[in-house]
């Protein structure tokens, strides 16, 4: 049995970033249940918004993220998130992130939808594989701080696992560190912490088309509810306008917005700009809005996808600061500077999530929630491009500072029982397992995607059942292996999605249905 002060679940911006400022308080254990790299915060294109010059201001950025998420975002927590970000950005460059600068010397800003101001630092086009390799290298210099790689946390560990009864009305929930598949082993160690910190990023691989990474199943928000904690907003799924056309490749490559806000514009197979039928800002529109007239556009036409025209972008523009999306685009053949760029939306970042205060706390005491698996009411119904790595430094600085005042009054609940595997025996049929993925994909990107309605939420909730009973089954009687365990978190991640879509009887941001306002 493992003893620390902070328990850190996932190794993106926001697992590293609390990381970082924990290990001057106490001990650090993160665990990662893939390579620590392979995180959404390594594949962030455009960048990290926060206001740095005239004539932008902390005002005009919190106005474009209230109107961003329908005025559902909470504007205590927007006022906090866009007031701290330029400190929160300064830590990123004392911690060594490199952000591009103009021939002035200022910070080069970039523009994305639903920006009113040029406010986005960025490093090329791969800002988040800077911020993930900078922030990376110093926790491996920080003594404090101990990374196991490819360990993958099962359950949070609460009363539950004392044998009291937990219920989701049970207000003095308390969580004692985690439950953690140990690779070498292959057995499930307990680890417990003084504070648990879960930062386990997306949900995207509920989807079928996604710009996430395989690690994005949604298992800190399963865990959460599981053990009875507030999870809100899932209905409101991003999904992100403008990803590479490119059927067979999973995670689906995307075409950063900073594209668009560089000049580029979407087109139809006419060769016709679209958008401003939609919406007065054109391609530059909030995302719900550029998403769902893309999907309208394909279900008129009839084809896979549209056009992306960046032709006229000035080359050197081009080459200097998305290189990586030229040279993308060219290993399929597709000269961007020359050719129209053929793209598809695709699921991109979860807004709702665990339930947290404005210090990252969750509603179980000494759990807190980090980043894009929290739910911390900034985005609302929709999420302002590029305030999600802000979010995440925002909140990790915050939660640091809540955890570091009540750690010397914790102690470790020494009573916890060791994992028990009695009764289950090793899965030999991996087919059951990929099988329920695709057909939960499958549910969930025609019943439950950027249009919905009544009747296709009804039948993605009772075809999720089946599959939760299937889940289930096989995960009693199975010996844990991270499949199995993410299997299990996707179908509770799809049902919570499902069950909030169905609850909200109206549609605004990323939650479109058909049946809502109803007609006549
Ligand atoms: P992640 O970076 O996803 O890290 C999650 C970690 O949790 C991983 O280490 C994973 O292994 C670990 N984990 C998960 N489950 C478990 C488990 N059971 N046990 C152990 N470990 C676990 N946002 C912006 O603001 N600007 C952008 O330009 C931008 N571009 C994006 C481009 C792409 C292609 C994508 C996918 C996202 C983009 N986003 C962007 C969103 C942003 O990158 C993410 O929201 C953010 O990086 C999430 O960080 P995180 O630390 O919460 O999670
Ligand atoms: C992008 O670069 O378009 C992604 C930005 C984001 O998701 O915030």
């Amino acid at each position: 049995m493992k003893h620390v002060d902070f328990l850190v679940i996932g190794s993106g911006i926001a697992g590293l970033s609390f990381a970082l400022k924990a290990s001057k308080y106490g001990s650090v254990c993160m665990v990662t249940k893939d390579a620590v790299q392979e995180t959404s915060t390594r594949y962030a294109q455009g960048g990290i918004a926060a206001v740095m010059y005239d004539p932008d201001t902390h005002e005009k950025h919190i106005k474009d993220t209230m109107i961003a998420g329908h005025e559902l975002s909470d504007p205590e927590i927007v006022r906090i998130t866009i007031t701290e970000s330029t400190e929160r950005v300064k830590d990123l460059i004392a911690w060594g992130v490199d952000f591009d600068k103009n021939t002035s010397g200022r910070y080069d800003l970039a523009r994305e939808g639903g920006h009113s101001e040029f406010r986005v630092l960025h490093h090329k086009d791969i800002t988040g594989l800077e911020i993930q390799k900078k922030l990376y290298l110093k926790a491996q210099e920080d003594k404090n701080i101990e990374v196991l790689e490819n360990y993958f946390a099962v359950e949070i560990l609460t009363q539950h696992h004392l044998g009291v009864t937990v219920t989701k009305h049970s207000t003095d929930i308390c969580c004692f560190g985690a439950y953690v598949y140990n690779p070498h082993t292959q057995k499930v160690d307990t680890i417990l912490a003084k504070t648990t910190i879960l930062a386990t990023g997306g949900i995207g691989n509920v989807y079928g088309n996604t710009t996430n990474p395989i690690v994005a199943t949604g298992d800190g928000i399963a865990m959460v509810h599981r053990a009875k904690g507030v999870i809100r907003g899932m209905e409101f799924v991003q999904f992100h306008p403008t990803t590479l056309y490119n059927p067979s490749e999973r995670p689906a490559f995307l075409i950063t917005e900073a594209l668009r806000g560089a000049g580029a514009v979407l087109k139809d197979w006419q060769g016709n700009e679209f958008m401003k039928k939609y919406d007065e800002r054109g391609s530059l529109a909030p995302r719900d809005i550029v998403a769902r007239a893309i999907d309208h556009e394909l279900k008129i036409s009839g084809e896979h996808h549209v056009f992306l025209d960046a032709r006229h972008i000035d080359k050197s523009v081009f080459f200097n600061h998305f290189p990586n999306i030229y040279s993308k685009c060219l290993s399929i053949g597709i000269d961007a500077t020359k050719d129209m760029i053929p793209v598809v939306p695709a699921a991109h970042y979860s807004c709702g999530g665990i339930s947290v205060d404005k210090w990252g706390c969750t509603t179980i005491a000494h759990l807190y929630a980090l980043g894009e698996c929290a739910s911390t009411g900034l985005h609302g119904a929709n999420r302002l491009a590029s305030n999600s790595l802000l979010e995440s430094l925002v909140f990790s600085h915050r939660a640091c500072v809540h955890a570091s005042e009540c750690l010397s009054h914790i102690s470790f609940e020494n009573n916890i029982k060791d994992w028990n595997a009695e009764g289950t025996v090793s899965n030999e049929e991996m087919i059951l397992v990929t099988q329920n993925i695709r057909e939960l994909q499958s549910i969930m990107s025609y019943y439950v995607g950027i249009v919905r309605s009544d009747q296709r939420l009804e039948r993605a909730f009772n075809r999720l059942n089946i599959i939760y009973h299937e889940a289930e089954t096989l995960y009693q009687h199975s010996v844990v292996t991270k499949r199995i365990c993410e299997l299990r978190n996707m179908v509770c991640t799809a049902y919570l999605i499902t069950r909030h879509a169905m609850q909200r009887k109206e549609s605004i941001g990323l939650h479109y249905s058909i049946d809502y306002p109803p007609k006549d």
